[in-house]
Parts: C-alpha cells; sequence; structure tokens
C-alpha cells in the first residue's frame, strides 16, 4: 500500500489531525468521555509529518506522547475542540477527523463536587456541535475524512456518514472485531470512497493503517490535480 514515490504528494501540505476523546465536564470531579486512546489519530499525525506534511494536531486529554515534528494543540471538550479546530481549517489542505467526540455533554454543571442522595439520579445531556458536519458545510478546496466506529452494520452506517458530513472518505471500523479499535495497537478498517468503492484493509498496526490511509489521501489528491 506505502509507496515511498507517493508521499511526494503530502510532502508541503497542511495537514489538520484530531484525535482521542473529549472530556464533558459534570462536576470538578467527574466527567463523560468513551474508551478512544488516541492510538490511531497520533499514528496518522506521525506518519504524515515523516511524509512531509505540516501537521496540526487538535488532540483531547490522552496518555500517550504528541508525535515529534508534529504541532500539538490539546483540548478537554468537544466545543473546545471546535474552536482549535476551526481555527486551523481554513489554511489546511486536507483534514482527518479521528477523534471520538462526545455526542452530548451534561446540560449543566456543578462548580462544587454533587453530593450523593437518596434514590436515582438523573442527569439531562444536550447535543455537542457535530465538528465534522460542519466541516462539510464549510469546506472549500479541503479533503476531509472522517471516522466511523461501529458495532454492527458498518457498511450502511459508514455510507450514511460519507453523504450526511459531505467527507471526501470514512474510514470505518466494527469496533467488535478481534484487533480492532479502542486502546488496541492494531486495527481492522475499511475505506469508504465516494465513487461507492470500499477497500477492506487486513488486520494491521495502527501504524500501518495510517501509512495505508497515506497513500489513499494522495490518490485523493491525485484526482483533484488531473
Ligand atoms: N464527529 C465530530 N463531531 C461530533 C461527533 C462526531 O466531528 N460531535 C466526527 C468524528 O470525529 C468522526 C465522525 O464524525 O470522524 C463520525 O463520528 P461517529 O461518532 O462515528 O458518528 P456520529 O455522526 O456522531 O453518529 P453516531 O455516534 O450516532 O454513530
Ligand atoms: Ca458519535
Amino acid at each position: 500500500f506505502f509507496d515511498k514515490k507517493d508521499i511526494q504528494l503530502l510532502k508541503g501540505k497542511k495537514l489538520l489531525v484530531t484525535a482521542g476523546p473529549t472530556r464533558e465536564k459534570i462536576d470538578p470531579v467527574r466527567f463523560f468521555t468513551n474508551h478512544s486512546s488516541g492510538k490511531m489519530g497520533y499514528a496518522i499525525a506521525k506518519k504524515a509529518a515523516e511524509a512531509g506534511a505540516e501537521v496540526t494536531l487538535v488532540s483531547g486529554p490522552v496518555s500517550i506522547t504528541p508525535p515529534f515534528g508534529v504541532t500539538t494543540i490539546k483540548v478537554e471538550t468537544a466545543e473546545e475542540m471546535y474552536g482549535q479546530v476551526m481555527k486551523y481549517f481554513d489554511g489546511a489542505d486536507v483534514v482527518i477527523k479521528s477523534a471520538a467526540v462526545a455526542d452530548y455533554r451534561p446540560a449543566q454543571t456543578s462548580d462544587l463536587k454533587m453530593k450523593k442522595k437518596d434514590g436515582s439520579l438523573m442527569l439531562e445531556f444536550e447535543r455537542t456541535t457535530d465538528i465534522l458536519r460542519t466541516l462539510g458545510e464549510q469546506k472549500s478546496h479541503q479533503i476531509l475524512i472522517g471516522f466511523a466506529a461501529e458495532t454492527d452494520h458498518l457498511e450502511k452506517y459508514a455510507e450514511q456518514k460519507l453523504k450526511s458530513k459531505n467527507a471526501d472518505l470514512i474510514v470505518g471500523n466494527n469496533i467488535m472485531t478481534e484487533g480492532a479499535g479502542f486502546g488496541s495497537d492494531t486495527n481492522v478498517v475499511s475505506f469508504f470512497r465516494k465513487d461507492g468503492t470500499v477497500a477492506e484493509l487486513p488486520m494491521q498496526s495502527k501504524e500501518q493503517v495510517a501509512e495505508a490511509l497515506i497513500s489513499e489521501i494522495d490518490q485523493l489528491i491525485k484526482g483533484r490535480i488531473t
């Protein structure tokens, strides 16, 4: 998949990558989040930088080290991620949204620790901004790549996301598959393309998946030039 002569097209291009989960505050000791480790997005940022791209990584809270040669901006919430992404969007050539953005945040946050009471607790959640969808509505020259991590009906959901978010590519994976998904060092992904074709990749390291994605982006750039 990864042909050295192909990576030339990415050289000097401005890439914006998001990675990791977001963390939505409930009170000073509690938050709402998901299992994203950031490994996939960090691997993409690293490999893109090695291919000569100018990479900005907007990352939610993760425990891994930012890749060398990448401008890394740490954020906590979906709204903070949205703000940082919009700052870099106009200047970006390619945007890769691998972050697992929380779809909801607590409607109210408490400045003081909430004390437990008898009986059950009801929390109200409100929607966060769908960053990718907003980018899809506003994009001009940018190549836009989204992710879809599903437990079922991967093909159907990935294809819906390709259209509804006006993306140029969706990288889909079934997190129930052995060797795929959160926290793992490997991944099993498929590329869902705008022409309706699907490339099913074998199980490989997240770094190899990143390399395959970079050569896929190369093809997308090539398609725009010719
Ligand atoms: N995404 C985003 N902003 C959000 C939610 C998702 O930018 N508030 C992006 C993700 O980074 C990913 C893509 O949208 O690239 C798909 O995310 P996913 O959670 O799979 O899809 P949703 O549209 O949120 O739908 P659902 O969670 O119901 O499957
Ligand atoms: Ca979601």
